[in-house]
């Protein structure tokens, strides 16, 4: 998968293509790119905002930036889905996930201040994708979310059999996975359930579909 995030902040993913499984894909499943909407800007001195029409307060990405941003990285508009991420947007779900990790290329625009000019969500992007209810100072956070969600599920991103049973996955039928214990099996009396213990892996297998929430 080619992705592409168009941002004010590209030095905020480093943290994140440093972390595993995502650093574990890129350059191999994952071509990511993070650009700046600053490099493309066709306005002076890197304006990327301005003032919204009727007035108000807040400063809002403007349509004319991200067409260019779009412009000069793709040449036209890209054929591949365009993602605004904006708290009006649809929510993130696993089973969304599950759908753009078999894309083939991505583009995520985030925005900052109060948002976008509605025309970039309009006319430039395909889809708008919400992280939650709730607001974000900008779509940085947002789009490190979507990122990770769905390169953990590109091809060799996790240990073979790791990424199948997981809360939320189809075969939980969206449910939530069942409760994990490791060492000590007692502490302050609080023990690991005795079937754990036992090395029967039948019974093991059946608590665990047992208690898949
Ligand atoms: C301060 S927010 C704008 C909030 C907007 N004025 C509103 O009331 O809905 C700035 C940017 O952060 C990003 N953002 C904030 N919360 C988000 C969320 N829950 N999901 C996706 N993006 C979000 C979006 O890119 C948004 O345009």
């Amino acid at each position: 998968m080619r992705l592409d995030v168009f941002t004010l902040v590209p030095h905020a993913f480093a943290w994140l293509t440093e972390q595993r499984p995502l650093a574990g894909v890129l350059g191999d499943e994952l071509e990511l790119r993070l650009l700046s909407y600053r490099d493309y800007t066709p306005l002076r001195a890197g304006q990327v905002d301005d003032e919204p029409y009727g007035g108000g307060a807040g400063m809002l990405l403007r349509v004319d930036v991200v067409a260019a941003a779009l412009d000069a990285v793709y040449g036209a508009q890209p054929e591949h889905r365009v993602i605004a991420l904006t708290p009006q947007g649809r929510q993130l779900t696993q089973e969304l996930v599950e759908e753009l990790a078999q894309e083939p290329a991505l583009t995520l625009l985030s925005s900052r201040f109060e948002g976008f000019d509605e025309r970039i969500v309009e006319h430039l992007a395909t889809d708008a994708v919400s992280i939650g209810p709730y607001v974000l100072s900008g779509g940085e956070l947002p789009a490190m979310v979507l990122l990770d969600a769905v390169a953990r599920r590109l091809p060799g991103a996790l240990a073979e059999g790791s990424g199948e049973l997981e809360s939320f996955s189809a075969e939980l039928g969206g449910g939530l996975e069942h409760p994990h214990y490791t060492r000590p099996a007692d502490f302050r009396g609080w023990k690991v359930p005795d079937v754990l213990l036992s090395g029967d892996h039948a019974k093991i297998e059946a608590w665990r579909r047992e208690h898949v929430r």
